[in-house]
């Protein structure tokens, strides 16, 4: 089987743009990162998937009078790598509808919460200020408003006692690490389908596969 070619956009640090990359190089997965870009260019990720060989590429929305030429920018650079899926990894700026429905369902994103829970920013200290038990994240299908959009797969994680952002956060974020690879891996080999809003995820293994043991997060 070809490997699914992957765009994958950052802004900051890149770890999960990381773990996308540890994924690819794996053998027998079904994807390879085609490019890592970045709406700036001091993202830290940046550098590091330079030094996995990867080619990276800036589009400064600094640069572009307004959100249609950035994003037609955007488009360019993911279009010329040759990219299929497309994968917002920390990705900081709202992408408008034509932009997603250009994509249609080959945009997917990560967010640190359990949707539709949280979305938004400051997803932790709002959990913890609010009592919550269970904290997560989810990967879903983009749609043009925040954080919305088809959840393809989500993992949970309890919130203890002592937890602070950070603690949660970092507890959270293993969890983001071993999701999204799952969920690309899923869609390159082609297993995923949407009816109406919901994911189907073709084959009995994948709901065992997406099972967590928290407690070894
Ligand atoms: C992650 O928590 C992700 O869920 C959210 O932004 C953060 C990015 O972290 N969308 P990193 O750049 O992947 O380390």
């Amino acid at each position: 089987m070809s490997e699914l070619p992957l765009a994958i956009l950052i802004s900051g640090r890149g770890s999960n743009m990381q773990a996308l990359v540890k994924a690819c190089a794996e053998p027998g997965f079904p994807a390879r990162v085609a490019t890592v870009i970045s709406n700036r260019s001091d993202a830290a990720g940046l550098a590091t998937a330079a030094s996995h060989g990867i080619a990276t590429a800036v589009v400064d929305h600094k640069r572009f009078a307004d959100r249609e030429t950035f994003e037609l920018a955007l488009d360019a650079a993911i279009d010329e790598s040759g990219a299929e899926l497309v994968c917002l990894a920390g990705f900081m700026r709202l992408l408008g509808a034509d932009f997603v429905g250009r994509r249609d369902s080959r945009l997917i994103n990560i967010h640190p919460s359990l949707l539709p829970a949280y979305k938004g920013l400051d997803t932790h200290e709002r959990v913890l200020a609010d009592g919550a038990r269970f904290a997560g994240c989810t990967v879903h299908f983009v749609r043009p408003a925040v954080d919305a959009g088809p959840i393809i797969v989500q993992a949970a994680v309890p919130v203890l006692a002592d937890d602070t952002a950070d603690s949660l956060a970092a507890r959270v974020l293993a969890q983001e690490h071993r999701i999204y690879p799952l969920a690309v891996r899923w869609i390159a080999e082609d297993r995923v389908s949407l009816y109406d809003n919901r994911v189907s995820v073709v084959g009995a293994a994948a709901a065992a596969e997406a099972l967590i043991n928290p407690i070894s997060s």
